[in-house]
């Protein structure tokens, strides 16, 4: 492989005058929605945010001062609209409120782009469809950004939305912090596949299960769970360090030469041709849709199945561990 070929776009390379006068509706006041407004807010732009009359998280917008009303007359107002609401309600929310207040040169702009790469929605002739997704949640851009920095974020637009439409993108995310970090471009579809995939085989099911089986392993052998939460789940955050700086071949060179052996010597065994077939089944699945189907089946049965998930496969010893060390340990 050649030289790295990232083009990351820098603050100071984005012009903001697509968000000048321009009117910003955030719709959705949660993990990335309270975070985004407040950025927008300290960076001098009036957002205002769109919640039905009966939302819990109205109480949370009014604490914080800023403008809201429903999502319908919130989209009326507005220019430019950010949906930030989780992905399974964005159809019944463009359905309800949104389809009806739309405009013609309205730019839309998702954090996230499955909804719009499976179809869920229709983008409309004449309004720009648009992508601005952070790399990480909401709590850490909110604190990243007060203390000066940013998280880095994708930008994109789909192949129906007009050229400056990512100039936009661009400007929105250089209002919410993440241009100091650093923008990439991509597509719709890259991005709504990478990021289920991540979070699904590796990120988020892959690790917890790992994490999991390793635990229990020792803890059937007769270690104590304290012990086993120590050396199986502990120091993740010091070998993820030593990945994101040197890469996996770096962390091999800067730890013990037992545990580089060790380690090196039973990686096919624990990720083997099986588990590398069921890797691509996930990707697959996502590729299709099929997962976006559940993922929208579930929510129409009250997410019993989630539930389910989440009661079946809670390892409460090892989340006990997780709260006792944080406790003694934090600070
Ligand atoms: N969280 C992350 O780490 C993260 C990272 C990158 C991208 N994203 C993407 O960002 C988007 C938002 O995710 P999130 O995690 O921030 O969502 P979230 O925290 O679950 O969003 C909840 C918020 O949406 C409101 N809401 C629900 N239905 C609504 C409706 N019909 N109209 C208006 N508001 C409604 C909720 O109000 P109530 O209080 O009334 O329920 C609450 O304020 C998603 O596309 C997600 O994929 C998330």
């Amino acid at each position: 492989m050649g030289p790295l070929n990232i083009n990351v776009i820098r603050e100071k390379q984005i012009d903001s005058s697509p968000l000048a006068d321009k009117n910003i509706a955030v719709i959705g006041y949660g993990s990335q929605g309270r975070a985004q407004a407040l950025n927008l807010r300290d960076n001098g732009y009036d957002p205002i945010v769109g919640l039905p009359v009966k939302s819990r998280s109205r109480r949370f917008v009014r604490q914080d001062g800023i403008n809201f009303t429903t999502p319908a007359k919130a989209v009326k107002k507005a220019d430019i609209i950010v949906i930030l609401i989780p992905d399974h309600k964005h159809k019944e929310l463009f359905e309800r409120d949104i389809d009806k207040a739309i405009k013609r040169e309205q730019t839309f702009i998702f954090a996230h782009a499955l909804s719009v790469h499976f179809k869920l929605i229709k983008q409309p002739t004449g309004v720009d469809f648009v992508l601005v997704a952070p790399h990480g949640p909401g709590l850490r851009l909110r604190e990243r950004f007060k203390d000066g920095k940013g998280i880095t974020a994708f930008i994109g637009r789909t192949d129906d939305s007009s050229k400056d439409s990512l100039k936009t993108a661009a400007a929105y995310a250089k209002a919410i912090g993440c241009a100091r970090a650093g923008l990439m471009i991509t597509d719709f579809a890259d991005e709504a596949i990478g990021d289920i995939f991540g979070e699904q085989a590796v990120l988020c099911g892959g690790l917890s299960a790992l994490l999991k089986a390793g635990f229990d392993s020792l803890v059937k052998s007769g270690i104590s769970p304290e012990n086993a939460y120590l050396e199986c789940v502990y120091q993740l955050d010091l070998i993820v360090d030593l990945i994101k700086k040197f890469g996996i071949h770096g962390m091999y060179e800067k730890i013990s030469t037992t545990a580089a052996l060790g380690g090196l010597a039973v990686e096919s065994e624990i990720i083997n041709k099986q588990s590398r077939g069921a890797m691509q089944s996930i990707l697959d699945k996502i590729v299709s849709g099929k997962f976006t189907d559940e993922l929208m089946a579930d929510y129409g049965n009250s997410f019993a199945r989630l539930k389910k998930y989440q009661k079946q496969r809670r390892n409460r010893i090892l989340d006990d561990m997780a709260v006792l060390f944080d406790k003694k340990f934090s600070d």
